[in-house]
């Protein structure tokens, strides 16, 4: 669910992967950056991306992922040790959760609830850098982890939302973490990458090294900030403001011809100006700098340029915007390249586009991962729980 809109990707495993065979988008009603802010009409915009999706694909959805995201979601790294019980050594998996457990045992506030516990790397005695310590012999357990927060209320009105549209649940997921599943290469994850994903509403930020997620954040800024500074910088409809964007933004003024013109439609009965090209890029490039600045001071400030040696990955709608690579590679100092969602069969051509990125991803969260067997004993129990009770309310008030 993005601020511009829902999409419903529905997927069936196939022996070698997963095959994408039906997808239907709405236009997202009731969602404002990522956040749910009215619940019957962003029920009404999942109905409609689901039932179009089933309708192509022929099949009713049986299980579904749903991604969370917005400025609510906060994230920290944290540790966790346990002691490896005497009478053999071996680390198990039930030490491997333990450990887990430990790492996310912190006080939080009544109204925050934890959404993943990742795994960055696992220390056993005194060796680190390990990604499976199962198997393994010592007497001292330590995990890494990168913990992801979210305010309760926020997912209770997700949990209603979907309850709304009848829906049976999977997974809660991360929308970046869903991102990262679909546009980067296990190499990028461990020479260490930058996923920036900018939607319409908000820019979702993950940096991986060494295979796991070194930090995540979100920013409050998305293609529909740039709209509307077209809009109001060339006194036009946001309508108009959009398409204008789409066919002729650059976020670079550099790469833009000086001689090139555009039309512009005005507001109301106003009459059809002629705009430099200039002039529009002059518009947009401030925002995407802004943009890029702020995660930039924040990579810096943390010092994490270091870890990613395979540079930064846009991916989401806005990345399309011609010039937003060269402008990121200039900001960032990094290698920079645009991800569309990769490793799926099916309707793959349907879905190769940076908007699809977090959809694609979702599908391809798998069920069986570490991580979402640890989701189901803690944040994915307390959201079955909420859900029953959503539902509970709603059968006693009718
Ligand atoms: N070719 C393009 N050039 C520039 N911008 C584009 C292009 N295609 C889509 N966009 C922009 O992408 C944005 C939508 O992206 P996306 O679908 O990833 O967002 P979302 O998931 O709905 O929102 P969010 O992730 O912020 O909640 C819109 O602002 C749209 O203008
Ligand atoms: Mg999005």
């Amino acid at each position: 669910m993005g601020t511009t809109k829902v999409s419903a990707i529905l997927g069936e495993r196939t022996g070698d992967g997963v095959r994408v065979i039906g997808v239907g988008n709405a236009p997202a009603e009731g969602l404002k950056q990522g956040v749910v802010v009215d619940i019957d009409r962003a029920a009404g915009s999942v109905r409609k991306a689901v039932s179009d999706a089933e309708r192509m694909a022929g099949v009713v959805m049986k299980v579904y992922n749903v991604g969370v995201a917005g400025e609510h979601i906060r994230s920290m790294n944290s540790r966790g040790v346990v002691g490896i019980p005497s009478h053999d050594h071996e680390i198990t998996r039930d030490d491997v959760n333990r450990t887990l457990t430990a790492g996310r045992s912190f006080a939080l506030p009544a109204d925050r609830e934890i959404l993943h516990t990742l795994p960055q790397q696992y220390i056993v005695d005194d060796q680190g850098g390990i990604q499976e310590p199962c198997g393994m012999y010592g007497s001292r357990l330590e995990a890494r982890v990168h913990v992801v927060t979210a305010s309760k209320h926020a997912l209770d009105n997700v949990a209603k939302t979907l309850d709304n549209s009848r829906l049976e649940i999977g997974e809660l997921v991360l929308e970046p973490l869903a991102s990262s599943h679909a546009v980067l290469t296990d190499d990028e994850r461990e020479i260490g990458v930058m996923l920036v994903d900018i939607g319409g509403g908000t820019t979702d930020v993950m940096i991986y090294n060494e295979g796991g997620v070194l930090a995540s954040g979100v920013i409050g800024i998305g293609g529909n900030n740039i709209t509307a500074d077209v809009a109001y910088g060339l006194r036009t409809a946001m309508k108009s403001a959009e398409e204008i964007k789409i066919e002729h933004g650059c976020a670079l003024s550099a790469m833009v011809d000086d001689n090139e013109r555009i039309e512009v439609p005005g507001i109301g009965f106003r009459e059809t100006k002629q705009v430099g090209k200039q002039v529009l890029s002059a518009i947009i490039e401030p925002r995407v700098t802004e943009l890029f600045s702020l995660i930039n001071d924040q990579i810096n400030k943390n010092d994490f340029k270091r870890a990613l040696g395979a540079g930064v990955v846009l991916t989401g709608g806005s990345s399309m915007l011609f010039g937003a690579r060269e402008l990121a590679e200039q900001i960032f100092d990094l290698p920079v390249r645009v991800g569309t969602p990769i490793g799926v069969q099916g309707l793959s051509e349907v879905v190769n586009h940076p908007m699809y990125a977090t959809g694609v991803g979702l599908l391809l969260h798998s069920d069986t991962s570490e991580e979402g067997r640890l989701q189901r004993t803690s944040s994915q129990v307390w959201w079955r729980q909420s859900v029953a009770q959503v539902r509970k309310a709603i059968a006693s008030i009718i």
